[in-house]
Order: C-alpha cells, then sequence, then structure tokens
C-alpha cells in the first residue's frame, strides 16, 4: 500500500507545467481504433488511466509503442476483437468509449458496465439512446455486459435530456463513419469535446461545432493516422491554482490554456487572490487569507465539478461562510469527513455543503475518497499544521502525473511511502 505524506505549513512558490488532459487522452486513445494506420500522439500524461486504456486497447489486439515519456504511437489496424471483459472495463468510467470506438468501427461492440469514481448513481441511458438513434440495437446482457450492434449506422439528430460528456464523446465516435449527418444536440461542451472533434478531424473526419451545444458529424468512409498533441489539463493547473492560493503562495504554472480556466480563475478573484493571465501560463499569487464565496457547479463553461473538492478546501479556510451547490453529480461531498478530521466546519445538505470557514486546518490520517476527493486532501495537508498521511491514494494516481515531484518542486514537503501491510511499517520513501 502506498501514502502519501505532507508536512503542512509551506508557502508554495516558483513554476509548475501541467500535462496533458485526462479526460481528453481517455477519448482520444479509443478513438484510434476508427483510424487506418498510425496515430502518433503526444502530450499524454503518466497516469494509470492511461496505463488501463493502454491495457484495454493491447487486449483488443492494437500495436502501441511508447516512443517517449509523453509520446505514443499507435496503431489499430489488426483489431479483431469487439469485447471489453469485466477486468478491464472496471479499471476506469471512460472504458465506455470503446463501445463508440468499436460500434463506429466494425458496427459491433460487447462491453461490461464501466467502473469510475464513485460519485452517485451514473447511469449511461444517454449513451443507449444516441445509439439506438443511429441505428443499433442495444442490449443488456447478464453480467452486466452491453451489446450494441447495427447492420448500418445512420446519421441522424441526437437530442439529449441532460448534458453529458460521456454520451456526446461517444456518439461523436460512434457517429463518424455512419452515413450521412448526425446532430447532436444539447452537447456538453468541455474542452475535451473539442479536443476530441479535434483529433477526429485529423484523422480525416467531418466534426463542425465542438464546443457549442450542436456538434454536426458528416460521416466520412474512411479516417486515417494523425500526428496529435492533447490539450493541458484543465483541472490539474485549476488544482495547482487552488493550491498556490490556500498555502499564500506564489506559482506560475505553465503550459495552460488560460480561457478553460476561467470560471476558476473568476472564483479566485472574488476570494481576493491575484490571478494574472498570459498566452500559456496563469500567475497565482496571494499573502493573505482568502475570502468566502459562493460555488455552483455546471457544465462547461460553468465552475467544474471536477474542482468543488478542490475548491472548497480553500473556502474551508476563507474568511467569513461559503455555500458550495453541486449540480452534476449526486454524491460528491464524501470528502467533507475527512476534511472534518482536520479541523473544517462543513455541513452537508443534500446536494449542497455550508462552511464555516476556520483560521486553519490541522494535520490527520485521511484517504482518498475518489481522484478530486484525493487532490482536495493533498491540499488540505499542504495547508494544515502537522503531518497529513492520506491513504488509498491510487485514486490520486487515476488522473495527476507526477503529483509528488510536482509540488515538492514547488517548495512543498511532500513524500510517497510504502507501506507492507495493515501495521503501516514503512519501507521505502521517495
Ligand atoms: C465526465 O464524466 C468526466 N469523466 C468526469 O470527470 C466529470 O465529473 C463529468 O464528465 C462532468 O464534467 C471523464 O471525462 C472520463 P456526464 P461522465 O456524463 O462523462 C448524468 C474526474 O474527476 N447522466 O457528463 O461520466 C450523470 O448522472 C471525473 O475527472 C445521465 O443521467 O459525466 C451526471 O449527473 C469524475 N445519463 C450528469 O449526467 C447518462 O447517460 C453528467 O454526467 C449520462 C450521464
Amino acid at each position: 500500500m502506498e501514502k502519501i505524506i505532507i508536512n503542512g505549513g509551506r508557502r508554495l512558490t516558483g513554476e509548475v507545467e501541467i500535462s496533458g488532459a485526462k479526460n481528453a487522452v481517455v477519448a482520444i486513445i479509443p478513438a484510434t481504433i476508427l483510424a487506418r494506420g498510425v496515430c502518433r500522439i503526444e502530450n499524454i500524461p503518466n497516469i494509470s488511466d492511461v496505463d488501463a486504456m493502454i491495457k484495454i486497447l493491447h487486449r483488443l489486439g492494437a500495436e502501441i509503442k511508447m516512443i517517449n515519456k509523453s509520446t505514443l504511437e499507435i496503431d489499430t489496424t489488426h483489431i479483431r476483437s469487439t469485447v471489453v471483459e469485466h477486468d478491464m472495463s472496471k479499471l476506469l468510467r471512460a472504458s465506455y468509449y470503446f463501445i463508440g470506438s468499436l460500434l463506429g468501427r466494425f458496427n459491433r461492440a460487447t462491453v461490461a458496465m464501466p467502473g469510475g469514481c464513485c460519485l452517485g448513481v451514473r447511469p449511461i441511458d444517454q449513451h443507449i439512446k444516441g445509439f439506438e438513434a443511429i441505428g443499433a440495437t442495444v442490449t443488456m446482457e447478464e453480467n452486466a455486459m452491453v451489446d450494441v450492434r447495427a447492420e448500418r449506422l445512420l446519421g441522424t439528430s441526437v437530442y439529449f435530456d441532460v448534458v453529458s460528456v460521456g454520451a456526446t464523446i461517444n456518439v461523436m465516435l460512434a457517429s463518424v463513419r455512419a452515413k450521412g449527418l448526425t446532430v447532436i444536440e444539447n452537447a456538453a461542451k468541455e474542452p475535451h469535446i473539442v479536443d476530441l472533434a479535434n483529433f477526429l478531424n485529423s484523422m480525416g473526419a467531418d466534426v463542425r461545432g465542438a464546443g457549442t451545444d450542436v456538434i454536426k458529424i458528416r460521416g466520412v468512409e474512411e479516417l486515417h493516422g494523425c500526428e496529435y498533441a492533447i490539450i493541458p489539463d484543465q483541472i490539474e493547473a485549476g488544482t495547482y491554482m487552488v493550491a498556490a492560493a490556500a498555502t499564500k503562495g506564489d506559482v506560475l504554472i505553465k503550459n495552460v490554456i488560460p480561457k478553460h480556466l476561467e470560471s476558476i480563475s473568476a472564483k479566485l478573484v472574488e476570494c481576493g487572490v491575484n490571478v494574472e493571465e498570459f498566452d500559456d501560463s496563469i500567475r497565482v499569487w496571494t499573502d493573505e487569507r482568502p475570502n468566502h464565496c459562493g460555488i455552483k457547479t455546471m457544465p462547461h463553461p460553468g465552475f467544474p465539478t471536477d474542482m468543488q473538492p478542490q475548491f472548497s478546501v480553500l473556502l474551508a479556510v476563507a474568511r467569513g461562510n461559503s455555500m458550495v451547490s453541486e449540480s452534476v453529480w449526486d454524491n460528491r461531498f464524501r470528502y467533507v469527513a475527512q476534511l472534518h478530521r482536520m479541523g473544517a466546519k462543513i455541513t452537508v445538505d443534500g446536494k449542497s455543503s455550508f462552511i464555516e470557514g476556520v483560521e486553519e486546518l490541522r494535520a490527520a490520517p485521511v484517504k482518498a475518497d475518489d481522484l478530486r476527493a484525493g487532490a482536495a486532501m493533498v491540499i488540505a495537508g499542504l495547508i494544515a499544521r502537522g503531518t497529513t498521511e492520506i491513504e488509498e491514494i491510487h485514486h490520486i494516481q487515476r488522473g495527476y502525473d507526477n503529483i509528488i515531484e510536482k509540488f515538492r518542486s514547488l517548495g512543498a514537503d511532500i513524500e510517497l511511502c510504502t507501506v507492507p501491510d495493515e501495521k503501516n511499517t514503512v519501507l521505502s520513501v521517495g
């Protein structure tokens, strides 16, 4: 078992480089199935969700070469299998993108229901609605396998009842080679949707409107290999921005697209934190305790739900009372129980939390309940007085490239420990 150990109280200063976006790369890796030829993809983050996607692709029969630590070459020409079993799909939520991509190429996919962070009910009814609209038959088989097949995929209009990142991506993947025009209405607008559209277009697809709520996809006969670089991770960048503010630090966050960070920057400014945007970097600094503010999570361009736990840590030590409303997920406050152990004063009522800012947090043994909850624990550990130990850090490793080294380079006293059993005897530190 691995733990993160943090001696809190150090101000973060310096520069940090943001890696490729997790939620873009986990869509783009399965999208390579649609191409005939080699795709060379750069700016791949070193995270366990990428390892899982590569494992699945490899098992399907793809050839994957690691060119350097952030570049992959993927050749899916010889894929024959259209089945993703439980042992693979349980590794992450994005395994369901293999439904759209296998369906798009082979008119058939059998994929076990996906795993992923536990954020409340995570239905896939909108994905199914989209597949059925373009001519597929969807059957839920025994063992929670989703079987999707079509004689021929035919473009049509698909209206989503809820704004869903996953359903938008899955229907884009399934329809790029369908006959005719597919129009996705009430589509998600997140930066990773635009990145996937750009990737598909680099392979010869005809996708227009990504980034707005209407996406038009004109089916093409064939897609070819391409070279592509993944966009920077909006949420990783936001996490370092909040960590800089929470530690009263001064950090230049490099390799970002400031436009993607506007909702986070705006809230930091509302809290009295200084934010300065450059072309591809953003500086965040303060030497004061933040002011309180209200937050409501929304689909892009609203405040991202994936920043809600991290920002709540900042508000937990802010001057005054704040209210946080979670409008995307039913159950994204599990981390609050961990923050209580550190002295935070937060009450949760349904999908809202009420935060009474305290002067400081104190260290405690805590765990990462999910990916962003884990990031919130790291920020809490960085500002708390004393030594914080975080367990279940595999959640954090799913989405944060080199988090220990990056925070350490900013002056944090943070390390990874490997412990052999429940007695938690320290074996190695590094
Ligand atoms: C993506 O999840 C992200 N994951 C999540 O990131 C993120 O929290 C979420 O989008 C919202 O931004 C990936 O991109 C791999 P949704 P996804 O479909 O696609 C409901 C992180 O920390 N819904 O946009 O699963 C659903 O219940 C993670 O990086 C339906 O009702 O989210 C939710 O309330 C965790 N029916 C809302 O829509 C459906 O068929 C948004 O879900 C699909 C979704």
